[in-house]
């Protein structure tokens, strides 16, 4: 009796626990592994990106440069999007920027991705890349020195374009 009386009064600390998991898993999808099908399905199924925060200060179809295109909406996560905002100098580790980019008739040319993982390219600032077509076949991966090549003109702004971290 004394035993199962002392099980009874465990179970609002096991059902808050039980809750607790189930909300932390929801509030934090796990970070895709380096990889770009890997990267591709997290961010069109399990955290779809469309759903995130766009650039601060960027709305959909804004004008674009070259080489992405002539009008793009760029999405960010939410770790991204304070340090964008904040001025913090560095987008921090485990950040994802997704931009679409359309041709000037509106139609999505592709996608481009930066992610951001940890010891993953030092040299380069640990960005993972990505460029894949609208049906989703990938065109290039990981360390691509096409992209950072131009991108590392910005290696004082964290190989950011879009706005200056600073
Ligand atoms: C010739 C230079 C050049 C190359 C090559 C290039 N980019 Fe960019 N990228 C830019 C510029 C310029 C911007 C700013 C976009 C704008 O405002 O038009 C940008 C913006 C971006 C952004 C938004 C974040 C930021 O830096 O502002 C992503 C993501 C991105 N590029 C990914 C890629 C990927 C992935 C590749 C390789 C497949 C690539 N880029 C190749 C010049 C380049």
């Amino acid at each position: 009796m004394k035993r199962i009386l002392s099980f009874v009064k465990l179970l609002p600390a096991l059902f808050l626990a039980a809750i607790l998991v189930v909300a932390g898993c929801k509030a934090a999808p796990r970070l895709p592994p380096i990889d770009g099908t890997a990267l591709y399905n997290y961010i069109t199924k399990d955290n779809d990106y469309t759903k995130w925060k766009m650039w601060p200060g960027k709305s959909a179809l804004y004008p674009g440069r070259e080489p992405h295109g002539a009008m793009l909406t760029t999405y960010v996560t939410d770790n991204a999007f304070s340090a964008i905002q904040g001025k913090k100098g560095k987008i921090p580790e485990g950040s994802i920027i997704v931009k679409e980019n359309y041709m000037p008739d509106r139609q999505l040319a592709a996608v481009t991705v930066m992610y951001k993982v940890k010891g993953f390219d030092p040299a380069h600032n640990d960005w993972f890349w990505l460029k894949y077509a609208p049906d989703g076949k990938i065109d290039v991966a990981g360390k691509v020195d096409m992209c950072y090549d131009c991108h590392g003109q910005q290696k004082d702004n964290d190989f950011i374009y879009t706005s200056s971290l600073k």
